[in-house]
């Protein structure tokens, strides 16, 4: 869907190039994180798809066609854009952000009324009084949540995001990460999403790529990556607790085996994810756990092996 090939940025002929001979394919309907250290041209990579960065050689494709060549304006419309904190038009309401795309497509009022209407409850903010405020009279998480609306308006096909959770605080954003997910399960996208926040990467990414001053270090699955980091320096970031946050990949019901716990002890429901089981396992000091359903009814056991194992 997205092809990066063989790209270069450089801001200044004689400094060492920012983005430097990248390659990177983006499969349709699928959420590529890019994420690496400040500075590692994360930033310049995800600008050079929608050509607010021009690149100093190599080519992209969306689509099979060659973005570098035709309008950049209406390129833009076709693409989804999501930044931290100054995304929003400031002067404009809710209503006129959301609509800024739709009406530059041409779309009668009408349209663009129900569009409105359908994309509030689709990221959660049932609420007619929101659209004739400003963007500063919403909070964080509200304008967040906006700003992936107005990206969303016309339907695009190619969503890029850089931070757009950043600047809100851990548990409102915890909430919007799955918000986003569920999004995504109903509308389906192609995403390019930047970060620094490896847990979030490893939450919505299907694919991971770990960039390194201007080059991508490795590409892979989150499960791969934790498991497998390609060196060293992808192991010292993605962290010595590595393992652990591989479990959080996984929920009980992968790793549960039938019938119920030979002794007595700890429930957990099928849906935790292995890093709560583990943890429940250590706070009881027990090798084993009872997976219970809503009505507290035993549906099968996990063990401590049976997570060593995944
Ligand atoms: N307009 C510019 N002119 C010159 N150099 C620039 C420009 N924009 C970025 N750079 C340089 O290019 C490199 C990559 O910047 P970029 O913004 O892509 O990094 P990033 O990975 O997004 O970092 P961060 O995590 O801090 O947002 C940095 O060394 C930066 O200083
Ligand atoms: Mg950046």
């Amino acid at each position: 869907m997205i092809r990066m090939e063989n790209v270069t940025k450089r801001y200044d002929a004689n400094a060492a190039p920012s983005v430097d001979d990248l390659t990177l394919d983006v499969p349709e309907g699928s959420t590529v994180a890019l994420i690496g250290p400040s500075g590692c041209g994360k930033t310049t990579t995800m600008r050079m798809i929608n050509r607010l960065i021009e690149p100093t050689d190599g080519r992209i494709f969306v689509n099979g066609e060659d973005v570098t060549k035709g309008d950049p304006v209406k390129l833009r419309r076709h693409m989804g854009y999501v930044i931290q904190n100054v995304g929003l038009f400031p002067h404009m309401t809710i209503a006129e952000n959301v609509a800024a795309v739709p009406k530059l497509l041409g779309w009668d009022q009408q349209k663009i009324v129900k569009r409105t209407d359908e994309l509030l409850g689709l990221v959660g903010l049932d609420q007619q009084e929101i659209l004739n405020r400003y963007p500063r009279q919403l909070s964080g998480g509200q304008r967040q949540r906006i700003g992936v609306a107005r990206a969303l308006a016309a339907d695009p096909a190619v969503l890029l995001m850089d931070e757009p959770f950043g600047a809100i605080d851990p548990i409102a954003r915890l909430r919007l990460q799955d918000e986003f997910k569920q999004i995504l399960k109903r509308v389906r996208k192609t995403v390019v999403l930047v970060t620094h926040d490896l847990d979030e990467a490893i939450r919505l990414g299907d694919r991971i790529a770990i960039m390194r001053a201007g080059r991508i270090v490795q590409y892979d699955t989150p499960d791969a990556i934790l498991s497998h980091p390609a060196d060293e320096f992808v192991a010292n970031f993605v962290g010595i607790d590595r393992a652990i946050k591989r479990l959080t990949l996984f929920s009980v019901a992968d790793a549960m085996l039938a019938g119920a716990p030979p002794v007595s002890t700890t429930g957990v429901a099928a849906s935790a994810n292995l890093r709560e089981a583990l943890s429940l396992m250590i706070a009881a000091n027990s090798d084993v756990l009872a997976v219970i359903d809503a009505s507290g009814t035993v549906t099968g056991h996990l063990t401590r092996a049976a997570i060593f194992a995944i």
